[in-house]
């Protein structure tokens, strides 16, 4: 019987399992950057709080498309069970701080998630995973910009203003395109 439910998708149980796992991360960062969107905006830093909605919104998307391809293939897609996002943060700084860590524990599970497809033989997936392998150059680089503006600009003075208004102006250059 088992053998047979599986003929409605060919992934695996496990690479379900790691797409599954997958939109719960990119729906937990999505309210994650709306978290820090919130406290941004509670702290007088409105072109924060406008990057961390964009961001939001965008992490959501992630989580359609991942959505969208265990479905597409037959799989079951989970709507993700999200609780316990933190209100609260420790400084201006410390957002942007968690903000890459958050990138970078990303990056990390689809690296995970694409040598997985590898070991599984499972190239139909890991050529859908290149979009997302390929985003989180973007993803990492534009957070960890954003960081830097702190030891770029300083805190001192106006810099936290200084800081906020350059924050939704970093621009990410996409020269891999031909
Ligand atoms: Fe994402
Ligand atoms: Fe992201």
């Amino acid at each position: 019987m088992k053998d047979l439910l599986r003929l409605r998708t060919s992934l695996t149980e496990e690479i379900e399992r790691v797409l599954n796992e997958q939109i719960k991360m990119e729906a937990e960062a999505s309210s994650m950057y709306l978290a820090m969107s919130a406290w941004c905006d509670r702290n007088g830093f409105d072109f924060s709080a406008g990057y961390f909605k964009k961001q939001s919104d965008e992490e959501r998307e992630h989580m359609l498309r991942l959505f969208k391809y265990v479905s597409d293939m037959g799989g079951r897609a989970v709507s993700p069970d999200i609780s316990g996002i933190q209100i609260e943060f420790d400084s201006f700084r410390s957002v942007f701080e968690q903000a890459l860590q958050q990138e970078i524990a990303v990056t990390q599970s689809f690296n995970r998630m694409a040598d997985k497809c590898m070991k599984s033989k499972d190239f139909v997936t890991f050529t859908f995973l290149q979009w997302f392998l390929k985003e989180q150059i973007e993803e990492e680089y534009v957070a960890r910009r954003a960081l830097e503006l702190f030891d770029v600009i300083g805190e001192e003075g106006t810099g936290q203003y200084e800081i906020d208004k350059r924050v939704p102006k970093i621009t990410y250059e996409d020269t891999y395109e031909d």
